[in-house]
This record gives C-alpha cells, structure tokens and sequence, in this order.
C-alpha cells in the first residue's frame, strides 16, 4: 500500500528545495520500500495571479484524505487579494485551520560543524550540543484568529482591529502536545532535565493569563518534566544567551511566529529551519524560509529545510501508522543531514558554501541510500 502525500511546491524557491525533498523520498522508496503516491497540485501568489485562485478547489479535499502534506512556500511580490490579504496565505491557513493543525513543532537543532548565524558567526563554530529544543507555537488561534477587520479606512480616525483569541481547548491541546513532547525527549543539554517552559506575557494580557493557568494544570499529569515560566520579552534575549537551559517552549501563535525565524540564526540560519503542523488526524510540513522571490530559479536555496520536513514528516507517518520502516527512513534522512553538514564539502551559499540546490539535494539522496547499503 501507498501512503498519499498531497504536495505542494508553491512560490519562489518553494519548488526547487520541494523538488529535493521529493528526490531524498524517492531514495527512501528505493533503499526502504516504501511507496509514496505524490499527488501535487499548484498553489500560491502566483498561480492565484495566473488563475483568480489560491489553490484547486479538490486541493483541501485532497489533503483531507491524504497521509500527509508536504509545502513549499508561499508568497509572491504584488500578489494580494482584494481584501488585503496575501494571495496563497489562503492555503496555509486553510490547512492550519481547515484540518485543526493545532500543533506547529519548530525544532532548533545545530548540528555538527554548522555556524551559527550570531554577528559574524560565519567564522565561529560553536559545541553542536549547546542547542537542542523545540519550539511549540499554537497553531490555529492567538492573534491569527480571522476575528479582525478595518473600521475606518483612511482620515485620521483610521483604525484596525485584530483580536487575540484564546480558549481552554485550544491552549490545553497544544501544552499537552508539548510536555508529550518533552517527555519523549531526551532533555535540556544543560542539564538532561525534561522541561516544558510555558512562554507568554501574563504581566499584562489575560489570554496569557489563562494560557498559563491550563499550563499548571496539565504540568500536574507530567511529574517527570520540569515546570519552567519565562515572558516573551525575556525569552527572546535568554534563547539567545543561554539555549542549552531549553528543552521544549510552548507558547501562542504571533510570540511562536517570531521566536521561532530567531530561533533559527541559533542553528545556522532559516535555511536550515523545517517545522510540522500537527494535529491528531493530519500533518502538514514544511521549510520556515518562506518563497525568497529574489532567488527564484537560480538552484541556489538551501534545501535542508525541506528535506527536514521530509525526515518529520517520515517520523510522524512513522508513528501514527506504526511502520518501523518509516522510523528508520527518516533516521536514515536526517544521518544523512549530519553526513552532508560534517562532509562541508556540498553546502549552498548561506552556509558557506557554493553548491547547488539540486547538489545538496544529490548527496543528500545519495547519502540515503549509502546509509541503507552499508547500515551502521
Ligand atoms: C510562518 C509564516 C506564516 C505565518 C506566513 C507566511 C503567513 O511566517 O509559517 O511562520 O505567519 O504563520
Ligand atoms: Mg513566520
């Protein structure tokens, strides 16, 4: 049997570094036998200024009755809907709200022999073990919800309202999912201790408030992983300080959205940045780099965030259908990650170096296969 992912590559350099995902699955169904049916469809800014929609209107229903859904990018200079809105977010969202993908897992892992993105961090090596956590943004509520709207346009009256929701199921959901989390993992590298560090601003709003209450109670169920509190503010600067102190941080859509693209200059920047947007029936995953219109077409995007969401994407399959072999194709893709990044030979231009996006993809899928050849 097959497992169906619906793909879609998008904009930018959505379909080039989607392109090598796609060659390190297919050294997957080579070197596991395992069948993938790829199903794509086109979607974006620039197919919605090509054809007046976002996606295929069978798109959703198709990724509805997939195994899992793999994305691109998007985004598109100029292409906006009539609302304001742009063009293609139509998709994200309606995937992150349509399928209930309350959970959105943004991993910041340094892997060995990458610099970090700090000032200058291209001359600087740091000890890989130092940065190792998750960050789990809430997916489908927070400031995003689409309670929000224009009441005056133009004048000097003018005035926008954006509402910032939280419920108890919705924050209860995600803090489960993130001392889950915890608990499977292996700890902070400061310490080895399982900790869960419920990120807001309860000084001052009261869904954090509330967000921070349902923290405590769902802490109470999970005795081995450690209680942790920081506000926003705070967070970003003790991230940057001190990562090791971290093992899994929780917190709200907008403060995920924006600790997470600084999270990245941590592990080397967002060319390496991959996330998975879960929920209890579906998945869909996909690169945090976003479209980067200006390198459209020149093979030079670094593809490991996609092929990071590739390797997530196995080991979420992996588990939800209990198929050892996926477990074992995504440990194989993310060796192969690590091979490739010591190797330092077949690295695009944001780390260093100067291959290609379709190289890095070749030694990524060679490097697949050579795992399974010579396993150990
Ligand atoms: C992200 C992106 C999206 C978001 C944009 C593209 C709508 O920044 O996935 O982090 O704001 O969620
Ligand atoms: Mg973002």
């Amino acid at each position: 049997m097959a497992y169906k992912v619906v793909v879609l590559a998008g904009d930018g350099v959505g379909p080039e570094v989607v392109r090598e995902g796609i060659k390190v699955l297919h050294a997957v169904e080579e070197a596991y036998g395992i069948d993938f049916d790829l199903v794509p469809y086109p979607c974006g800014g620039k197919h919605y200024l090509e054809t007046g929609e976002e996606w295929p209107e069978v798109a959703f229903e198709s990724c509805r009755t997939s195994d899992a859904i793999l994305l691109g990018a998007i985004g598109y200079p100029g292409a906006n809907l009539p609302d304001g809105n742009l063009a293609g977010a139509g998709v994200v969202f309606g995937l992150r709200f349509g399928l209930d993908l309350y959970a959105n897992v943004r991993p910041t892992k340094l892997y060995p022999g990458v610099k970090h993105k700090i000032h200058d961090g291209l001359k600087e090596v740091w000890d890989p073990g130092k940065v190792n956590f998750v960050i789990v943004r809430e997916n489908t509520e927070g400031i995003y919800s689409p309670i929000r709207g224009i009441l005056k346009r133009g004048g000097v009256e003018e005035m926008a309202i954006d509402n910032r929701v939280t419920t108890r199921k919705g924050a209860e959901r995600v803090i489960r999912f993130a001392f889950e989390l915890s608990h499977r993992r292996e700890g902070a590298p400061l310490d080895g201790r399982k900790r869960v560090t419920c990120v807001d601003k309860s000084n001052v709003l009261d869904g954090c408030r509330l967000f921070r209450r349902v923290y405590d109670e769902v802490a109470e169920e999970y005795p081995d992983v450690d209680r942790d509190y920081a506000y926003i503010d705070a967070f970003t600067q003790w991230m940057m300080r001190g990562p090791e102190a971290y093992d899994v941080a929780v917190m709200s859509n907008l403060f995920g959205d924006i600790a997470t693209d600084l999270a990245a200059v941590l592990q080397g920047g967002m060319g390496l940045a991959t996330s998975g947007n879960i929920g209890d029936h579906h998945a869909m995953f996909e690169p945090i780099h976003g479209s980067a219109p200006k390198y459209e077409g020149q093979d030079k995007a670094n593809p490991m965030g996609a092929v990071l969401a590739v390797q997530m994407m196995l080991e979420w399959l992996g588990e939800k259908k209990g198929d050892g072999s996926l477990l074992g194709a995504s440990a194989a893709v993310e060796a192969a990650v690590r091979s490739v990044l010591k190797g330092g030979k077949r690295l695009t231009y944001d780390l260093g170096g100067k291959a290609k996006c379709s190289q890095v993809g070749d030694a990524l899928a060679d490097a697949v296969k050579r795992a399974v050849a010579s396993p150990g």
